[in-house]
């Protein structure tokens, strides 16, 4: 494609993703709050709790199989002190992505919206056994990082819906990774395209770096370990077949991610058997969400 071409579709994505709703303004005010070391805990569920919906939906996740705590959590302020800053803010924005969207009313998606999501939550909780293996703690972040890493696509393939409908037969056709197809045919890829909408949405640092950086994670800078897990957490989802990103190709390992994950075949084997069983308490999280 040339210059001039990729920059029209470059103003034609721009536009799309100015039609997209923002998020929520408790989101604004949480990461305003987040950004200020002196916040507190009770500020946080403040600004929570001011939002009905939000509070019964952040109390039905973390009451869900997915944590599985063993006592009902029947405030916010438990739940942030339970699960932390991070965690709570990282499940307010997965919410609210998700009410954003999962669920608008419109046409369908060019993809099959089911196996998208189902790809996304193999990348999910393949992403947060692979943190649990390599003895760090930020499992919760690494899983929500997994969910929205392929975001991108939605803007292709969900709001750009004529221009992509070659994408998909291009990459069909040519047997080509979907974002070869993307890069080509439109000038521009989910990836770039999912950094915009999250710039946006000024989504968390950490989240836009993986959903920026998960097919290549060398330019990700701070965020390379972070990147590197979605990126094998993204090919595991592949190779186990769990859902469809869109194509049946399975993406080249990066050398150096691999390095920097020091991950042995031996607890690769592990991590692959753990995957099914987190897939179904993922799936609880995922059903929530919709619900
Ligand atoms: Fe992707
Ligand atoms: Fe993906």
């Amino acid at each position: 494609m040339d210059r001039t071409t990729c920059q029209e579709m470059l103003k034609i994505v721009l536009e799309v993703i100015q039609d997209i709703p923002t998020l929520p303004n408790v989101v604004y005010h949480l990461t305003r709050l987040m950004e200020n070391p002196a916040t507190s805990a009770l500020q946080v569920s403040e600004v929570i709790s001011r939002d009905q919906a939000l509070t019964a939906k952040v109390l039905k996740l973390v009451n869900s199989a997915y944590y599985g705590f063993p006592r009902k959590i029947n405030t916010v302020s438990q739940a942030v002190v339970i699960l932390g800053y991070n965690n709570i803010r990282n499940l307010v924005f997965t919410t609210s992505v998700f009410d954003v969207v999962v669920k608008p009313n419109g046409s369908e998606p060019l993809f099959n919206k089911v196996k998208f999501w189902e790809h996304s939550l193999g990348c999910a909780a393949s992403a947060k056994i692979i943190t649990k293996k390599m003895g760090f703690k930020k499992t919760e972040e690494t899983f929500i990082a997994g969910l929205l890493h392929d975001l991108g696509k939605i803007v292709l393939y969900h709001f750009l819906e004529g221009e992509s409908a070659e994408v998909l037969m291009v990459a069909a056709e040519r047997d080509l990774l979907l974002i070869e197809a993307e890069q080509e045919v439109l000038g521009i890829n989910h990836t770039y395209a999912g950094k915009l909408l999250a710039d946006k949405w000024n989504l968390p640092r950490d989240i836009t770096a993986a959903i920026s950086f998960h097919h290549n994670p060398l330019p990700a800078g701070d965020n390379f370990r972070l990147c590197s897990i979605i990126h094998l957490a993204d090919i595991l989802s592949r190779c186990l077949n769990i859902g469809s990103g869109g194509d049946n190709k399975i993406p080249l390992l990066n050398e150096r991610s691999w390095e920097v994950l020091n991950l042995s075949w031996d607890k690769m084997k592990h991590i692959l058997s753990e995957v099914e069983t987190e897939m179904e308490k993922a799936q609880a999280f995922i059903n929530l969400l919709e619900a």
